[in-house]
């Protein structure tokens, strides 16, 4: 049986200046199975987040393949990929990327213009999302002035909004304090719960413990395991 996504052989080579070479993935060889929940551990620069980026069509592999229920053409066009990701995946990345100076509505909104969902269906899913993650009372707040872990929420909350299959998350605990922390963690947990396909990665043991499978990475060479509990500072 085909995997639900399934990378082949994938390279990355950054050229930051002409004569310098950056091979931040080397050979990744990875399949994931619908409603799974993998997570990759590594320390800093060990190719995370080159590896999620290229796994949700934000960046194109050197080299190799990509499967994701149907084969991915490599040469595919921007606009392609830019709907495909924002039909299917759901990103939660690092820093939370959300606009500060608009408000938690207007942040989770975007999503939902792409798809051209009309205005009223926006505000309906907008309220019920942040119903759901207890947010309600942050909807007309702007970004800017909510803490971390609000940020987070919202973050989340963006990224649940077109309902996608696959939620990939860059770190998702990294900027909080321990208890927000906690939350972030349980309501990943609940999402993956609910039958999110979910690939998080993570220098932190402790969100890798959630999932049902552990990848470990390693100058941009992937193998199964996970990092241990002294070398994780990164
Ligand atoms: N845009 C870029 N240009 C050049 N080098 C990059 C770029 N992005 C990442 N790298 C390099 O690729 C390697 C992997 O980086 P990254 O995927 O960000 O690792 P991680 O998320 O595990 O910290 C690092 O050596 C990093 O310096
Ligand atoms: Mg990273």
């Amino acid at each position: 049986m085909a995997a639900y996504y399934e990378l082949k052989n994938i390279l990355k080579t950054y050229h930051p200046r002409r004569e310098l070479h950056v091979e931040a993935l080397r050979g990744v060889d990875l399949k994931l199975q619908k409603g799974e929940m993998i997570a990759i551990t590594g320390v800093s620069g060990s190719g995370k987040s080159t590896l999620l980026h290229i796994m949700g069509f934000l960046d194109q592999p050197t080299d190799g393949s990509i499967y994701f229920g149907k084969p991915i053409p490599s040469k595919m066009s921007d606009s392609k990929r830019a709907k495909l990701r924002n039909e299917k995946i759901g990103f939660v990345l690092q820093d939370f990327a959300l606009i500060p100076y608009r408000t938690a509505y207007e942040n989770i909104e975007l999503p939902l213009f792409f798809s051209q969902v009309p205005r009223k269906k926006r505000r309906e899913r907008i309220r019920s999302i942040c119903e759901k993650l207890g947010i309600s009372e942050l909807i007309k707040r702007k970004v800017s002035q909510m803490s971390g872990g609000q940020k987070q929420r919202v973050a989340i909350a963006r990224a649940l909004i077109n309902d996608p299959e696959l939620i990939l998350a860059d770190e998702p605990t990294g900027a909080l304090d321990r208890k927000t922390k906690q939350e972030t963690l349980s309501l990943l947990k609940k999402i993956h719960d609910e039958g999110k396909t979910v690939v998080v990665v993570t220098h932190d043991p402790q969100v890798a413990e959630l999932a049902d499978r552990q990848l470990f990475i390693e100058d941009g060479v992937i193998s199964e395991g996970a990092i241990s509990r002294e070398t994780s500072k990164g």
